[in-house]
């Protein structure tokens, strides 16, 4: 059994966890989310600052959860890319020095990797080949996941990520940050129906539209102008409820149609959703019911494992461990890399 100790530190969320394979032992997150509100978005030089100060704390307090000696933790990981430069500093730092303290085999982890195999953790028999949609602050991908460090991309955003959608269309609705599950909530209080929004094809210069491709620009404009239509109608307060509801079914039936159609030609049976947008009710009900009527298995962490936390990192990094993978203590950050290319990450098979 596989035991590593994870660090998370890409973007706003600071955190360590220690997982045996696909069991958490425990799972440490500080949010500094209460940070970053007064500015409506992340400050990338404060998030560093933050991390600086709750590292320590996170990594003694999983320690401390997991109750393990440390001649049972086998590796160390760290997110590496992609993220705030900084941010990464912080928790790849933090990983090399104990690497080298305990004399320990150390992995350099895709944070979208840890995010494809969070549902591992709650569905430990999980195997490839699947489809995952990656549906995050950053990014929003279809992914034919074939194995471990072995995937295609077949379908992804011409402009926004889904999750910066959410949060751009709750500035417009003066709603605050994180906007994702604010929508979400006041979705749940609206009418679905209230406003008919583009669904974000995508046209190929050939002719017809790209089957998976998705745009979010043309949507978030057609929230603009909904919003200066109904301003310029005098109506005060905004129907938020409705307008929130409205956002959120037409994302979701978008995301829901490009995944059953990849699925179905693809030849795959199971959807893995992951990312902070996997945690979007809308997203989980209209991707459900549509699994359902294709006999395709659908599945979702939970709630608490789709934003970033530290155990997600952990469980692909021991998939990676367990096939002799291991990164060298040179290993930079890097701000972009392609989840295509996160072999690049390993430079030995022991
Ligand atoms: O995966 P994540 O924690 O960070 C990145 O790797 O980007 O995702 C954060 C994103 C934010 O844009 C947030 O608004 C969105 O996930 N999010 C949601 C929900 N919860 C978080 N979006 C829609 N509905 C939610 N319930
Ligand atoms: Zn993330």
């Amino acid at each position: 059994m596989t035991v590593i100790l994870a660090i998370e530190t890409s973007c706003d969320e600071t955190s360590v966890a220690i997982v045996k394979n696909r069991t958490i032992l425990s799972n440490v997150v500080s949010s500094q989310i209460k940070v970053h509100q007064k500015y409506g978005g992340v400050v990338p030089e404060i998030a560093s600052r933050q991390h600086l100060e709750q590292i320590n704390i996170c990594l003694e307090e999983a320690l401390t959860q997991a109750q393990v000696e440390w001649s049972r933790i086998d590796a160390i990981a760290a997110t590496v890319a992609p993220g705030l430069v900084g941010s990464l500093m912080v928790g790849l730092t933090t990983a090399k020095t104990l690497a080298i303290l305990k004399d320990l085999p150390f992995l350099g982890i895709h944070h979208l990797e840890g995010h494809l195999y969070a549902s591992y953790l709650s569905e430990p028999g999980l195997e490839p080949p699947f489809l995952s949609l990656l549906v995050s602050g950053g990014h929003t991908s279809l992914i034919a996941v074939k194995g471990c460090g072995d995937y295609q991309i077949l379908g992804t955003t011409r402009d926004d990520a889904a999750g910066e959608a959410f949060d751009k269309v709750a500035r417009l609705l003066s709603m605050g940050y994180p906007g994702g599950p604010l929508i979400d909530r006041a979705a749940q209080k609206g009418n679905p129906q209230a406003f008919p929004l583009p669904d974000g094809r995508v046209s190929l210069p050939s002719g017809g539209y790209h089957p998976y491709d998705m745009s979010f620009s043309g949507l978030k404009t057609a929230m603009l102008r909904l919003v200066q239509k109904l301003e310029a109608q005098g109506i005060n307060p905004l129907p938020i409820d409705d307008l929130a509801a409205s956002f959120q079914t037409t994302v979701a039936k978008s995301l829901t149609r490009r995944t059953i159609n990849c699925a179905l030609e693809e030849g795959l049976d199971k959807i893995i959703v992951g990312g902070g947008v996997a945690a979007n009710s809308g997203l989980r009900q209209h991707l459900q019911a549509a699994a359902e009527v294709h006999s395709l298995k659908v599945y979702f962490p939970p709630l608490s494992l789709c934003t970033d936390n530290a155990a997600m990192i952990g469980c692909a990094a021991a998939e990676h461990f367990n096939q002799g993978h291991i990164s060298p203590l040179t290993l930079g950050v890097s701000s972009r890399m392609p989840i295509t290319e996160v072999m690049k990450l390993y430079d030995r098979v022991y």
